[in-house]
Parts: C-alpha cells; sequence; structure tokens
C-alpha cells in the first residue's frame, strides 16, 4: 500500500513511523510534513488545508490511501473529497468531524443522550451571555468558542471583568475568527484530566492505552497553555473501573449517539475526559489522534496499524484484537526559546544523527526542516518530541531526558517535571 499522510506535525511523524513497521507498506508520503518525517517519508510542500492541493497530489501520487491527521482538513472534509474520488481514507467524514468542529453541537448531543458533560448554556449575543455570566456568579466559569480555535477557544475567567474581557474578544473582536460567533458557557470542573483515542468503526470501540497532556509551558502548570509540553501513557488515575465505566456511560454512549444522528464516526474519536469527584465528565471531543498524546500511544502498539485501519473500513473492528505492549512510554516536548509567544525560527539543532534520532529514544519531529546546508533547523514552536518506552514510568521518564540532554540549539526550553503527577499518583 501505498500512504499519503496529510499534516507536518510530531503526530504525524508518529503515525508515519507506526505504520512504517507494518509488512503491508510499501511507500510513505506526506504533506506538507517537516525535516524530520523527510527522512522516512517523501514530502510534498501542500498544507494540510489545501484540500484541491491535496487531491491532485494524492492523484499525481497514485497513492491507495490517505489518512487525514489534522483537525482542520477533517472538519472541512477532506476525507470526503478523497473518498468521492475513489481513494481510501483514515478519517471521520465532515458530518462526523462536527464532533469537534462544533462545541455548540457537540455539547448538545451530550445533553440529548444523557453523557456526562459540564453543565452549559449557548450563546449568540455577547449581551446575553453577560448576562448569564452574572446571574449565575460562580468563578472560575468556563466560556468556549464555538469553533476550532488552534486549541486556543477556551478561557478560564476568574470574575466578571475577566469574563466580559473574553466574551468581548471572542464576540466582538472575533479573534478566532466565525469560530466565535457563538460561544457555549461551562461550569468549571475539577479532578484529574485524561486523554482517551479510542478506534472505532461506528458500532465498536477499541480504547487505545490512556494518557496524560501537559499544556501549560512551564513547570508546575504555571505558564501560558501551548499545544502541549509533554504526555505518558498509561496515565495511572485511569484504574479498570474508570475504563468500564467511561465505556458505559461515555465511549459507546457517544458512538452510539453519532450513528443515531446519521453521523457514523470512523477513526480515531478523541476523549478528553476529566475525572470529577461526580464520575468522569467529557471536556472534549476531537476527531482525531491527539499532539503529543499520539507520540506515547501508537509506541505502545503492538498490532499492525494497517489492519486496525483496515478493520475500520470494512466495519470489522469487532473481530479484530488490538494488542497492546505492557509498559509505559514518556514524551518531553523541546520548544523554541520564547514558545508559546515569539520565537527565533532557522537555529541549527545539535545532538541528532542522520536520520534526526538518537539512540534509545523516539523523536518526533514536529517544528523542523533542513536547512540550505543540508542541517535540521527549528521552524516551529513545538520542535522536537522525545519519546522513549521502559518496563515502568520512571524508566521511561530517565530515558527521556538523557535523550533531552543530548540535544541542544539556542535557546531550546523544555519541562523538567513531565510525568511528575503522574508518579504521583502511582505512589498512592
Ligand atoms: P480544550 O481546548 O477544550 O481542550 O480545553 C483546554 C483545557 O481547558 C482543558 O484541557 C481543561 O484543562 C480546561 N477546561 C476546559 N473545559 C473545562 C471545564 N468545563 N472545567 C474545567 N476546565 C476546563
Ligand atoms: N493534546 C490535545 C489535542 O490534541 O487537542
Amino acid at each position: 500500500m501505498k500512504i499519503l499522510v496529510v499534516g507536518g506535525g510530531g503526530r504525524e511523524h508518529a503515525i508515519i513511523m507506526k505504520l512504517a513497521e507494518s509488512p503491508k507498506v510499501s511507500k510513505l508520503y506526506c504533506a506538507p510534513g517537516n525535516g524530520g518525517i523527510a527522512k522516512y517519508a517523501e514530502c510534498y510542500p501542500v498544507k494540510a488545508t489545501d484540500i484541491d492541493g491535496m487531491l491532485k497530489l494524492a492523484k499525481e501520487l497514485e497513492v491507495d490511501m490517505v489518512f487525514v491527521a489534522p483537525d482542520d482538513p477533517l472538519v472541512a472534509g477532506m476525507v470526503d473529497v478523497m473518498q468521492e474520488a475513489g481513494f481510501r481514507t483514515f478519517g471521520p467524514d465532515k458530518a462526523a468531524a462536527i464532533i469537534e468542529g462544533s462545541k455548540v453541537f457537540s455539547k448538545n448531543l451530550m445533553q440529548k443522550y444523557n453523557i456526562p458533560t459540564a453543565k452549559y448554556a449557548v450563546f449568540e449575543e455577547p449581551a446575553k451571555v453577560l448576562q448569564y455570566i452574572e446571574a449565575e456568579n460562580t468563578y472560575p466559569t468556563v466560556i468556549k468558542a464555538d469553533g476550532l480555535a488552534l486549541g486556543k477557544g477556551v478561557v478560564i475567567a476568574q470574575n466578571y471583568d475577566e469574563a466580559k474581557a473574553a466574551v468581548s474578544e471572542i464576540m466582538e473582536d472575533k479573534i478566532f475568527g466565525e469560530s466565535g460567533s457563538q460561544v457555549v458557557v461551562e461550569e468549571f470542573l475539577t479532578g484529574p484530566e485524561v486523554s482517551v483515542l479510542c478506534f472505532t468503526d461506528g458500532k465498536t470501540v477499541k480504547p487505545m492505552v490512556s494518557s496524560m497532556d501537559h499544556k501549560r509551558a512551564l513547570d508546575n502548570d504555571q505558564g501560558l497553555n501551548t499545544g502541549g509540553m509533554g504526555t505518558v501513557a498509561p496515565n495511572p488515575y485511569y484504574t479498570d473501573d474508570i475504563a468500564q465505566e467511561c465505556m458505559n456511560t461515555i465511549f459507546m454512549p457517544t458512538i452510539r449517539a453519532m450513528e443515531a444522528e446519521g453521523r457514523t464516526f470512523k477513526g480515531c474519536l478523541y476523549f478528553g475526559l476529566m475525572l470529577t469527584p461526580n464520575g468522569p465528565k467529557v471536556i472534549e471531543y476531537n476527531c482525531r489522534f491527539g499532539d503529543p498524546e499520539t507520540q506515547v500511544v501508537l509506541p505502545l502498539l503492538d498490532t499492525d496499524f494497517v489492519d486496525i485501519i483496515e478493520a475500520i473500513e470494512k466495519n470489522r473492528l469487532s473481530d479484530l484484537d488490538v494488542k497492546w505492549k505492557d509498559g509505559s512510554a514518556a514524551c518531553v516536548v523541546m520548544a523554541s526559546g520564547g514558545y508559546p509567544k515569539k520565537y527565533e525560527s532557522g537555529l541549527v539543532i545539535s545532538g541528532l544523527d542522520q536520520k534526526g534520532q538518537i539512540e534509545n529514544c523516539f523523536v518526533y519531529h514536529a517544528g523542523t526542516k533542513t536547512d540550505e546546508n543540508g542541517q535540521l533547523v527549528n521552524a516551529g514552536g513545538r520542535v522536537l518530541g522525545v519519546t522513549a518506552t521502559a518496563a515502568t514510568l520512571p524508566e521511561a521518564l530517565k530515558k527521556a531526558y538523557d535523550g533531552v540532554a543530548s540535544i541542544n540549539w539556542k535557546d531550546m526550553h523544555y519541562r523538567k517535571d513531565i510525568g511528575q503527577r503522574a508518579l504521583k499518583a502511582l505512589e498512592k
């Protein structure tokens, strides 16, 4: 099989390295890819959101399958376009991807089908939102733009003034564009967060190993929100009992709800969960693999990835035993100096071998390119996800941090406490 993977971050690098292990894969392509992915797949400079360009590329390369990894092309319907042109695909169609594309849709879905989530209200007018927040008078309160907002569309307001400022930015200044025409105001929930990515063919759900993201830029969850500074898997808060409860109250009900709505979901459905004192609740759905969750989940996958993809295509996921390796994985993200704010790029990265790798780790490239001198340089905010697997979480963390210590470029930074909360949970 010749497969074209759409996207160009650490998640796509992890997907490609896993696909490369399959004897069924003869050739891997990626668009746009990046400097590290280019060492494993032929990369083409087509933007992930360019549906016409991607279709043209898929035809030129005569690929068998198009694997759409990022949210925006999924929500925009790239899978539908590829299927109409006769390509096999991985990823939900447009009708199903709305589960991530619209928070109003997903909240209404959960309410209609009794899936546990934070209490909420939907608004189209700024004045009405503020009236509601003032009347509720409970802080913190959570304000979310309806549509995709590069993972930044959530504001946790500590008081009325902060809420007012957020509403004005989202609904009047439209900092997230049309994503902000509607907002959801949500009850603030507390508890450990767990990411559970699930394979599904629309009827059967096969959860992957659970994971824990670290979204803030600095140690001890300080600093600005980022796309994710590191992950560990499995997530120790996610016990077998909780997993069973989530299957019964969240995963299956969601898949059945989507089917009942005529929006059968096929692909990877990501459940962002919070384990509240009142049980697990859905914080968000994503219609795709998470980033950087994928970087710790896929290295632990034991079953041939292509077998899973084909089982989903044929609606036969129930027949397949999806196996996971024992042990843990840890991913530490190395970011450009200044990220998530402004940063310098084009800086030479030292410590990597010819393949952009180091011993004992998987180095998933998120923002690198090869410059005119043939050297790998940083080309994004999050640059590398240094991942290791081992029998235990402490060992995986040690391997990953040893790897990080051997890589360098000017002003790079990373969190020193990835996995610390998980280790504390394990001690209990
Ligand atoms: P999202 O972009 O939906 O992943 O939200 C980003 C982060 O905001 C989540 O990972 C949570 O930490 C936090 N968050 C979102 N919704 C809530 C909520 N209702 N209560 C508490 N925290 C939340
Ligand atoms: N790590 C969160 C996400 O992929 O949206």
